[in-house]
């Protein structure tokens, strides 16, 4: 069984070498996991540049949705490069509107048509959304989930309350915001009992937002994440969306879905929001789309995207480079991908699970397909967060050679290629153990 190796101490004498420069020289603002210095990536692998061997358990968060350097994406990504890099917004190609085609065909709603805006990123992707929405409805406010992340410039950052760090200090952001709390199934909102609180959250939204603070027909658009991902990889409560859809269809109100982290199959379907049988009106992916490339898209109904020419454009959107490698990693992910990631996240979620009858600590292990969280907690009657344990976790399962990143308050959150296998979480969870049995050690210090 291939394993990770680790040789040297952590980071090793090369990465402290680049550690020192990048932190001279490039901003101080990126968040940062483990002091991880790549060389190369292959598949499931990643070498640092000390010739340790880790377990990819992260993907980029969720980028390398077909592994590091699949070999058919890198032939479609070659098969571009031998006709063009780039083709101006202002011209045409047929490689985006393949994608196009491609990713309203798989938009979850049939019969009616889809359209698409690319972008390169997803806070583009949120962007784009915002002000379609706007334009569209001609309304102008947005309700968004308190937790939710929806990217970092301007208008995403207004419909963003992760961390406060994200926010603090760039006010004023876009007015016209308003958040309500998350449908978080391990803690629902107004500490109601789980079958009582999507009905008392939308209560709240229907007769004291609606009726008091903000008059819901001039509401644009709810903003919703299907799964919470940079907020601790949440589950929603089961009946939310379903009833969200019919409050938001009483008045007109868009809901756009925010598919970036955890859409594109990671889930087992294409969009997470498919879990819960519910229709948005507007989608956002990037991350996993290109394997890597940067690339993000906004889809809508075309009865939506009723804005006219030069209302909203970019200057990369739709790269041919980025869009061959979309085709190929969509192609991948609907021949094998995404049911890899429904039986391989199942058997990762049954192994944690019998981890977590070991560890007190685990107070919820969590997720759908390949998007798999763990809730650290003091105590599993009270919940109370326990990010130190969490912190330490990642940090022993790393010194063990798996990469994995926190979320949230609390959690740690495993997004790996959707090309692993049982046998790779076989391995991660052996190593886990060890980072939890280690993790409880040193703390108790
Ligand atoms: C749900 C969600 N939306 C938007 C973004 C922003 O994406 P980007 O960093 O590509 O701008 C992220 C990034 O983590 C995300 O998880």
């Amino acid at each position: 069984m291939e394993r990770p190796e680790i040789k040297t101490p952590l980071p090793g004498p090369k990465a402290q070498e680049i550690l020192k420069e990048h932190r001279k020289y490039i901003s101080p603002s990126y968040p940062k996991g483990p002091d991880l210095v790549f060389d190369r990536a292959e598949g499931v692998w990643i070498w640092d540049v000390d010739g340790n061997k880790f377990l990819d358990m992260l993907a980029g968060v969720a980028v390398n949705s077909t592994g590091h350097r699949h070999p058919e994406v890198l032939a479609a990504i070659e098969e571009a490069l031998g006709r063009f890099l780039h083709v101006s917004t202002d011209f045409y190609h047929d490689l985006e509107v393949k994608l196009a085609k491609k990713l309203a065909e798989i938009f979850p709603r049939e019969g009616d048509r889809q359209m698409v805006f690319f972008t390169n990123s997803g806070t583009e992707s949120t962007e784009a959304g915002l002000k379609l929405a706007r334009h569209h409805t001609g309304r102008q406010y947005f309700i968004a989930f308190e937790g939710s992340f929806h990217g970092r410039t301007f208008g995403s950052l207004s419909v963003t309350s992760s961390k406060n760090v994200h926010r603090g200090r760039f006010s004023p952001l876009v007015p016209g915001v308003f958040f309500i709390p998350y449908p978080n199934s391990y803690r629902p909102p107004f500490n109601a009992s789980p079958e009582k609180a999507t009905d008392q959250l939308l209560d709240y939204v229907e007769h004291v937002l609606f009726e008091r603070i903000v008059p819901p027909e001039e509401v644009a658009a709810f903003v919703i994440e299907p799964i919470q991902g940079e907020g601790g990889y949440v589950m929603p409560l089961p009946d939310f969306f379903p009833k969200l859809r019919a409050l938001a269809d009483r008045y007109g109100i868009l809901i756009i879905d925010d598919e970036v982290q955890a859409g594109l199959g990671r889930t087992g379907r294409w969009f997470a929001i498919e879990h819960w049988n519910t229709t948005p009106d507007i989608i956002g992916v990037a991350k996993g789309i290109a394997s890597g490339l940067p690339m993000g898209a906004m889809i809508a109904k075309a009865e939506i995207m009723t804005w006219p020419r030069g209302a909203h454009a970019n200057t990369f959107g739709g790269n041919p480079v980025a869009a061959s490698a979309a085709l190929k990693t969509l192609q991948l992910i609907e021949e094998s991908l995404m049911e890899n990631a429904r039986v391989v996240g199942d058997y990762f979620l049954k192994r944690l699970k019998e981890l977590q009858e070991r560890y007190e600590e685990m107070g919820d292990v969590r997720g759908k397909g390949l998007m798999v969280g763990i809730e650290f907690v003091k105590d599993r009657e009270t919940k109370e967060p326990y990010p130190e344990f969490r912190d330490r976790v990642v940090l022993e399962l790393f010194n063990r050679g798996v990469v994995s990143l926190g979320c949230g308050p609390t959690s740690l959150r495993f997004s790996p290629p959707l090309t692993i296998g049982k046998e790779h979480v076989d391995v991660a969870v052996d190593l886990l153990d060890e980072a939890l049995k280690a993790t409880r050690e040193a703390l108790s210090r």
